[in-house]
């Protein structure tokens, strides 16, 4: 059996002053994953390390780590000989691997992620009906389905280069979120959302290094979502640009006329 050498990053905010790092020495098969690495010190070596995971099959996304500098699903990623393991950067930590992923968790929710009917000019977002019966043409589907794979992991954030020196951006999750509901056609919200996502710590904020595709576990390419979010934001300013012309043209044809 081969043995990993496994530094790993301890810290509880309640009681420690300054984090630390503790090294152990553990056996592993090939194929074993990550998360078997840490199980081990936890069970076998009675370590009181702290990290989270449920499914232990890159479904929930719970499980976020990084090892040797690279954002991994614990349970997804095979154990190596050396590896450094360490909370996921750009969250606070709770105590040891374990992150608050609160921030994110709500921003996404804060872009309106799922589907709207119907918007009236006096009505909330969140008291709009959402029943949707209606049928629609597969080929339609593909990039909703495409990014209905996102397991919510937030390795892209954690990988997010823009992030590290602006922690303002609101990040590839959120906006994947957004972008779903828009490329959805039975959504009647897009208009709503595209405002929202107009500005510089949203759609124009990516600087497409590609770090969030590279790390993330389903092969999804954020992006491809913040492209085409961008595309839609200037169809719709436009569409706002053209209306006004509209607008003014009329305005002065009526003028014409009345004087006439
Ligand atoms: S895009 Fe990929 S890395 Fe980012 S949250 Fe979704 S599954 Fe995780
Ligand atoms: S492409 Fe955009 S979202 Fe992805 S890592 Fe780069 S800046 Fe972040
Ligand atoms: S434990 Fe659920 S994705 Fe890793």
């Amino acid at each position: 059996m081969k043995k990993s050498k496994v530094k790993i990053f301890r810290f509880d905010p309640s009681i420690d002053f300054a984090p630390r790092y503790e090294v152990y020495e553990v056996p592993y098969e090939e194929g074993d994953r990550v998360l078997d690495i840490l199980k081990y010190i936890r069970e076998e070596l009675g370590v009181d390390v702290a990290f989270r995971y449920a499914c232990r099959s890159r479904f929930c996304g719970t499980c976020g780590v990084s090892v040797n500098g690279k954002p991994i699903l614990a349970c997804w990623e095979e154990a190596l000989s050396k590896m450094i393991i360490e909370p996921l950067p750009h969250f606070p930590i709770i105590k040891d691997l374990v992150v608050d992923r609160s921030f994110y968790d709500e921003l996404i929710h804060k872009v309106y992620p799922n589907l709207i009917k119907e918007v009236k000019e006096e009505q909330k977002l969140e008291d709009v009906n959402m029943n949707f019966l209606e049928k629609i043409e597969p080929s339609k589907m593909n990039d909703v389905i495409y990014f209905q794979q996102c397991l919510e992991c937030m390795l892209c954030i954690a990988a997010c280069r823009t992030i590290s020196s602006d922690l303002n951006y609101i990040g590839p999750v959120s906006l994947m979120a957004a972008y779903r509901a828009c490329a959805d056609p039975r959504d009647k919200g897009k208009e709503l959302r595209l405002k929202l996502l107009d500005n510089k710590n949203a759609c124009w904020r990516c600087h497409y290094v590609l770090s969030c595709a590279d790390v993330c576990p389903m092969g999804l390419f954020p992006p491809y979502a913040i492209s085409q979010l961008r595309n839609m934001i200037i169809l719709s300013r436009l569409k706002n640009i053209r209306l006004k012309i509209i607008k003014l043209m009329d305005g002065l044809r009526f003028k014409k006329s009345y004087v006439q």
